[in-house]
């Protein structure tokens, strides 16, 4: 923790709208591993219109509480599921917007890790992913790679993540984040 900001402020994004979700579990199982030092935010991207040029014009409310809130993070953490062999289309919606000059590209620079969970497997998505946020300039932490498989056996019925195995990643994770953030 020596030489960290006074405060760091992670936001995190989960790919999935579902409740229960298995990405918001483990984005939740992440914040857990957080110290005290270091504020985490989930972004709310489940009332964001489509984007579209038009609406550059006249920006939403919500695309504007997304911006803010990116903006004011150290660093992301983006979860999400496969969904037809890639990722969701309500989190690319969310990089459309957030890739815009109309909203001074907040996603540029800044550091970012990726992960995911899924019912099979989630490796096509995070590349379609990884992909997407070179195009973006963003500042992707590659390791460790957590890739949580078979979900159904790593997550209760309430999301949350029981699997110790991926808890110790997701503490390998918490470090080396913070260690690109010194
Ligand atoms: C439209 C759709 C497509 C899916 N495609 C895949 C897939 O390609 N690979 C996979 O492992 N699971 C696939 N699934 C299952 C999801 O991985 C599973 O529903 C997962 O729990 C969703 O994540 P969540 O729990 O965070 O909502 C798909 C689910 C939906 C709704």
């Amino acid at each position: 923790m020596e030489n960290l900001k006074s405060e760091l402020h992670i936001v995190g994004i989960c790919g999935s709208l579902r409740k229960e979700s298995f990405n918001r579990g483990l984005l939740r199982a992440f914040e857990q591993q957080l110290p005290d030092k270091i504020k985490f935010t989930e972004a709310d991207i489940s009332e964001l219109p489509f984007f579209s040029e038009e609406r550059e014009q006249n920006l939403p409310e919500t695309v504007l509480k997304l911006k803010e809130l990116v903006e004011s993070a150290d660093a992301l953490i983006v979860s999400t599921p496969e969904y037809n062999l890639s990722y969701t289309a309500v989190l690319k919606n969310a990089l459309e917007w957030l890739s815009r000059s109309s909203l001074q590209r907040p996603l540029a620079g800044k550091p970012v890790v990726v992960m995911g969970a899924a019912s099979v497997q989630v490796g096509v998505s995070l590349s379609h992913l990884r992909d997407v946020m070179y195009a973006l300039n963003m500042k992707l932490i590659n390791r460790p790679i957590i890739q949580v498989g078979n979900a159904r056996e790593k997550f209760d019925e309430k999301g949350n993540l029981i699997d110790s195995g991926v808890k110790e990643l997701l503490g390998n994770l918490k470090d080396e984040l913070i260690n690109a953030l010194k």
